[in-house]
C-alpha cells in the first residue's frame, strides 16, 4: 500500500511512523508512507501556504496552488494508481473501524491535512474524494488526525500484525468493546485472576470473554449493540 501525506507541518507526525508496528510494516515493504511538506510546493521566498479569507473574518485559509502542485507531483510518481484524496477536517464524516477496513483495501491513499481556518473550497471541489473527522473536537490541524487514521489502516494490512498483536479480537472488529485481560501474576495485591481463565477450558473461556464483552458494551456503548444483533447471539 502507498500512503502520501500532504502537510505544512510534517515534523508534527514524522515520529509516529518511525516506531513500533508502523516502522516494522514499512521496513518489511508492506506500506510506503511519504510525508510531503506543503512549503516545498510554494514559489515565494517566505514559502507561504496560507492567505486571508475572501469576505473577511478570522483565521487563515490554505492556498490552493501548493496543494494542487503537491497532488500533481504525487500522481506523476504513481501514474498506475488512482488514489483517494482524503481531507482531514472536523467538517468530515466521523471515522469508524468499518472505514478503516475499507481504506485498508485501497492500493493508494493521499491524506491532506487541513490547517488554520480551513482549505480553499476549490481544493475540496476539484481534488478531495472524502472529508474525514476523527471526532467532534477541534485539533490544531489534521496531522494528528491523519496519523490516527493511518495507524488504524496499516494495522489491518495483511501480514502487518503478528500473532502477538493480532487485530482479530480488537474492540469494534466484532461490533463490541473488548473483554478484560489479565497477565501474570495470578494474584496481585489480593486481586486474583478470574478462575475461568486459569481453567484451560477453551470453550468456557470463549463464553466468558463474550459475556464480558457484551456486558462492557451494554454498560458503556449500548449504541453499538443496536445494529449488531449478531454479536449478542453468538455467545452459544
Ligand atoms: N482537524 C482539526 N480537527 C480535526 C478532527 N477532529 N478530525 C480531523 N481533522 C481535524
Amino acid at each position: 500500500m502507498i500512503i502520501d501525506v500532504i502537510t505544512p507541518f510534517p515534523n508534527l507526525i514524522q515520529g509516529a511512523f518511525q516506531e513500533s508496528i508502523l516502522k516494522r510494516a514499512q521496513n518489511r515493504g508492506l506500506v510506503k508512507v511519504t510525508l510531503w511538506d506543503l512549503r516545498d510546493f510554494t514559489s515565494d521566498k517566505h514559502h507561504t501556504v496560507d492567505d486571508y479569507p475572501y469576505g473577511g473574518g478570522a483565521g487563515m485559509i490554505l492556498k490552493p496552488e501548493p496543494i494542487f502542485l503537491a497532488v500533481k507531483e504525487i500522481r506523476g510518481k504513481h501514474s498506475d494508481t488512482t488514489p483517494d484524496i482524503i481531507l482531514m477536517t472536523p467538517q468530515g464524516k466521523t471515522y469508524t473501524q468499518e472505514k478503516a477496513r475499507l481504506f485498508s483495501r485501497q492500493e493508494h491513499l493521499i491524506f491532506l491535512c487541513g490547517h488554520y481556518r480551513g482549505v480553499d473550497q476549490r481544493v475540496i471541489d476539484a481534488l478531495v474524494t472524502e472529508e474525514i473527522s476523527i471526532g467532534d473536537y477541534i485539533l490544531s490541524g489534521g496531522e494528528l488526525a491523519a496519523a490516527v487514521v493511518i495507524d488504524s489502516v496499516i494495522r489491518l494490512l495483511p501480514d502487518v500484525l503478528n500473532n502477538t498483536d493480532s487485530a482479530e479480537g480488537d474492540s469494534f472488529t466484532c461490533g463490541m468493546l473488548d473483554y478484560p485481560h489479565y497477565t501474570r501474576p495470578e494474584i496481585f495485591q489480593d486481586m486474583p485472576v478470574p478462575d475461568v481463565l486459569l481453567s484451560g477450558h477453551h470453550e468456557n473461556i470463549r463464553k466468558w470473554r463474550h459475556e464480558q464483552a457484551l456486558e462492557n458494551t451494554k454498560k458503556r456503548r449500548p449504541d453499538l449493540l443496536n445494529n449488531n444483533e449478531e454479536a449478542q447471539d453468538s455467545s452459544d
